[in-house]
């Protein structure tokens, strides 16, 4: 058994998962309510929240599984890419409890957690596969082989996607963060409504842009009456829409250039039910396997950063207490 600690951004968590990669509990303190009035997540609003509700958590998850500190065989927590003050919260006490209960340490990567989430809930074990992640912060294209063995095809050269989502979200008037309204007015507008670009680069590329959505959305707005219910949500469906397209073509195109039939997706953005139903129709078409993982298990939480240092404690391996946290951590060398 391992506890996880999640503090790298908004979302302070925990959880404590077996040795089969199954989640014996898991719980979150959401701080979105708290960010809102902001429009954005205030850093030293974050790191003091977490520490509210850190221990409390951990006590949670422990009462949830009906286990003591004792049974456990290691402590994880996230130490980047992330917020430096935030993730100092979860590391500490992570490194706080290995030190009192005399068991080792893993320092995790927050976009491991993401990737090998799809795996989690008996999809596992991690293998081969062509791997999406989009977060908030992220947008990336890899090639997994296994756990640990991860090689780059391309990210994006300036907005990530839910980045895109929220801030273009924000443009329109709509409460951050800004993913889940799109995702929830886009279903009842038209996708084709408004014609916004899709940035595919050249035709090979595996890198993404999304800042020039983003500029024709601004330039259209002057045109558009958005207190009339059905424009905004054209307009939300069509940004989706230009969005989404993207992703899963270029999804389709690295699994040519890998030769791979297994495609796992993760992070914030795959929570989106409009992304959901299209990787679905096109992966089919394309006699692709797709693993994606639970709605809950999308978004920041501490059961895929538990399931990810158990893949990584299996495998021997633990790290010092020294190991720092490190907000630019990447998940590639
Ligand atoms: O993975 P995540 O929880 O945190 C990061 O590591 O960044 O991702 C958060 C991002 C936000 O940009 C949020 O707007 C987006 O995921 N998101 C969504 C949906 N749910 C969350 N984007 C589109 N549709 C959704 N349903
Ligand atoms: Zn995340």
């Amino acid at each position: 058994m391992l506890l996880a600690l999640e503090s790298s951004c908004d979302e302070t968590a925990a959880a404590i998962c077996n040795a089969d990669g199954e989640l014996l509990a898991s719980a979150i303190a959401s701080q979105i309510e708290i960010h809102r009035p902001f429009g954005g997540v205030v850093p030293e609003v974050a790191s003091r929240n977490h520490i509210l509700h850190v221990k409390p958590l951990v006590e949670q998850v422990l009462a949830e599984a009906g286990l003591k500190l004792v049974d456990m065989q290691a402590f994880a927590a996230t130490t980047g890419p992330g917020l430096v003050s935030s993730l100092l919260i979860g590391t500490s006490m992570a490194k706080a409890l290995s030190v009192a209960e005399n068991k080792p340490f893993l320092a995790m990567n927050h976009m491991e957690g993401h990737l090998l989430s799809p795996f989690m809930a008996g999809n596992g074990p991690p293998r081969a596969c062509v791997a999406l992640i989009v977060s908030g912060g992220h947008t990336m294209l890899l090639h997994m082989q296994g756990v640990g063995e991860y090689r780059l095809l391309g990210k994006t050269r300036d907005d990530a996607a839910g980045e895109a989502f929220d801030k273009i979200a924000k443009m329109i008037g709509l409460p951050y963060p800004g993913g889940p309204e799109i995702d929830k007015l886009a279903a009842q507008g038209r996708p084709d409504a408004y014609s916004f670009p899709r940035s595919f680069l050249d035709g090979q590329s595996l890198e993404f842009s999304f800042s020039g959505l983003k500029t024709a959305v601004l330039y259209e707005l002057p045109k558009l009456d958005l207190t009339q219910p059905q424009v905004l949500a054209d307009v939300c469906a069509s940004v989706q829409e230009a969005i989404l397209e993207v992703l899963v073509e270029k999804l389709v195109l690295a699994t040519k250039q890998c030769g791979e039939k297994l495609v796992a997706v993760s992070g914030g953005v795959s929570c989106n039910r409009g992304l959901r139903a299209k990787l679905s129709a096109r992966c089919e078409k394309e006699g692709l396997t797709l693993l994606l993982a639970r709605p809950e298990l999308c978004t920041d939480n501490a059961g895929m950063i538990a399931y990810a240092a158990m893949q990584r404690f299996q495998l021997g391996q633990t790290s010092p207490l020294e190991a720092d946290v490190d907000p630019n951590l990447s998940l590639v060398v």
